[in-house]
């Protein structure tokens, strides 16, 4: 099989080389799929080894989430990780990514004081870690923020719907935009989209309500949590494949069983280490 055979024809993300596929994924990449009608994957990574394989496996996007926090720190919330950790993370992902583009969540407390703090924050990341966009929570009242954060050259993605870094405000992980909620879910989308976000993630939102926000705006959307008709879908990678132990979301489809196999082969492995059958001589010289 050709490389061109085994690769998705990727026409909404231009033809730049032979393959037909873009070097690097842009943010304009993202708009060429929403306008072709072509959707697009997302999938959180913290690490440069994770990275190099969602990269190689084609994903388009990678997520450096503030979710690090749970599934790698161990932190009940997504709240206690700050600016000097992620951008570990960050760091970590941009080297293993070849292709994909890499999107920084800006931590709880990192950005919402002012549009200037968003910017300093935001500085930092691509500077420092070489991240290629920050992704930032909340509603309408951030669009000064986007504002300036377009302006000083930072691309933003908007994340609406349910967002983990206000679960107080909120009162838990709840979906949002049931009833009279929905209508402030697409003012939300719009005002950040008008503000200069180049997509709008959406989390826990009912799938028609998503549906209209997708319709509504001119931009990407993406989804976890709110149905199929966004341009992209994000999930976070230890839920997907199933190294988390605790209850798994209804929005999430597991598509291995990495825990098992995990804990299978490192009891093999202790059991050849305290029975002697590891090292072996071809492990030896
Ligand atoms: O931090 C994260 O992983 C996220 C996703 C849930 C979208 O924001």
């Amino acid at each position: 099989m050709s490389s061109a055979e085994q690769t998705p024809p990727y026409t909404g993300a231009g033809q730049d080389d032979a393959t037909h596929r873009p070097r690097r994924i842009r943010t304009h990449h993202l708009q060429r799929f929403k306008d072709a009608s072509e959707r697009f994957a997302m999938l959180t990574s913290y690490d440069a080894m994770t990275a190099a394989v969602f990269d190689e496996a084609g994903v388009e996007v990678l997520l450096v989430g503030d979710s690090a926090s749970s599934v790698v720190m161990g932190r009940k919330t997504t709240l206690p990780i700050t600016v000097d950790e992620l951008l570990v993370f960050a760091t970590s992902v941009v080297a293993g990514a070849q292709r994909a583009l890499v999107v920084v969540d800006l931590p709880f407390g990192s950005y919402e004081s002012s549009p200037q703090q968003a910017v300093e924050t935001s500085v930092r990341f691509l500077k420092e870690a070489g991240v290629a966009a920050v992704k930032l929570e909340g509603d309408a009242s951030l669009a000064g923020h986007v504002e300036a954060l377009v302006s000083a050259g930072i691309p933003v993605m908007a994340h609406v719907g349910f967002t983990p870094q206000s679960e107080h405000a909120l009162g838990g992980y709840r979906v949002q935009g049931r009833g009279e909620a929905r209508q402030k879910v697409i003012d939300d989308a719009v005002a950040l989209q008008d503000a200069g976000a180049f997509s709008v993630l959406m989390e826990m939102v009912p799938a028609e309500v998503a549906a209209e926000v997708d319709r509504t705006l001119r931009v990407p959307t993406i989804g976890i949590g709110a149905g199929s008709a966004t341009t992209g879908q994000v999930l976070v990678w230890q839920d997907m494949l199933g190294l988390n132990s605790g209850r798994v979301p209804r929005f999430v489809k597991q598509y291995a069983d990495l825990r098992s196999v995990m804990t299978q082969a490192v009891a093999t492995y202790r059991e050849d280490v305290v029975t002697g059958r590891f090292p072996g001589e071809e492990h030896s010289f």
